[in-house]
């Protein structure tokens, strides 16, 4: 039995679209809820406890907009928020993000892997069990990238500011013999031409909204959940000022689109 019943997914800005993307292309039929919770970027530098209250608050949301599954599609929301909202919701399908130490562990040539991403991914617990699972074998440095998220959220994809951050960052990992580089936030793909820019082509960029929109696929039909027919629609609410969505919509989404206001 198929359902048209929307997929809602949300993230603390833009960085979510990179991974609504890869759902769009991959499930085409399916009706998609997105809210950027842009009046609380970044989530970076916040507190689990915040983040676990405004993730309540926006999987709230979406499932009153009659959402059949949750995407946490921002890795720091998924590290402090994703084990308590399955508590909550136990029979709801819920997919967040982590970064990808597994396959970069298994891609590694010099055994050296660099992650980007925020402070809050790299303090937390689960990233901690994630490298005690899939990274003893290699050796990982993590960065943390504060002020790159707001330099996304603001556009800034190949401007010399962000240029110069990213040069400042990865430079070191270079010198200590990193050929994998994960990107261990949701903002980041959109960033991704820069990045190939500045590190040698034998290294290999690594995201997981791909396979984040394979496990969405798997968890909806095992539920018999999956839509079919036509293309699916899409709505965007933001907590911010929905027209800062409404101007990088045809940039990182490739259609412009109206954005509602969201006060929650
Ligand atoms: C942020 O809002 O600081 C980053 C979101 C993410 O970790 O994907």
């Amino acid at each position: 039995m198929a359902s048209d019943a929307p997929v809602g997914v949300f993230d603390s800005g833009v960085g979510g679209l990179s991974v609504l993307r890869e759902i769009r292309q991959l499930l085409p039929a399916e009706s998609l809820l997105y809210v950027a919770d842009s009046g609380h970027v970044p989530y970076g530098e916040k507190s689990p406890e915040f983040i676990r209250e405004r993730s309540h608050r926006l999987a709230g949301f979406l499932l009153e907009q009659g959402a059949k599954a949750l995407v946490l599609a921002c890795n720091t929301a998924t590290a402090a928020a994703v084990a308590e909202l399955r508590t909550h919701y136990p029979e709801l399908p819920i997919v967040g993000m982590e970064p990808a130490v597994k396959p970069a562990a298994a891609a590694t040539r010099s055994g050296v892997v660099g992650v980007l991403a925020t402070t809050g991914t790299l303090k937390s617990a689960k990233f901690a069990a994630l490298l005690d699972r899939f990274a003893s074998d290699v050796r990982v440095i993590t960065q943390p990238c504060p002020g790159l998220v707001e330099r996304i959220e603001a556009g800034e994809l190949n401007g010399t500011g962000t240029r110069e951050l990213l040069l400042g960052w990865v430079e070191p990992l270079l010198a200590e013999g990193c050929d994998t580089l994960i990107l261990g936030c949701t903002h980041y793909p959109f960033i991704k031409p820069l990045l190939r820019e500045l590190v040698p082509a034998s290294v290999s960029l690594i995201d997981t909204g791909a396979a984040v929109a394979r496990h969405l696929q798997r968890l909806l039909a095992e539920r018999d959940l999956l839509a079919e027919g036509e293309e699916g629609t899409v709505r965007f609410w933001s907590t911010g000022v929905p027209q800062r969505l409404e101007t990088v919509l045809p940039r990182l989404w490739g259609k412009a689109l109206p954005v509602e206001a969201l006060a929650c």
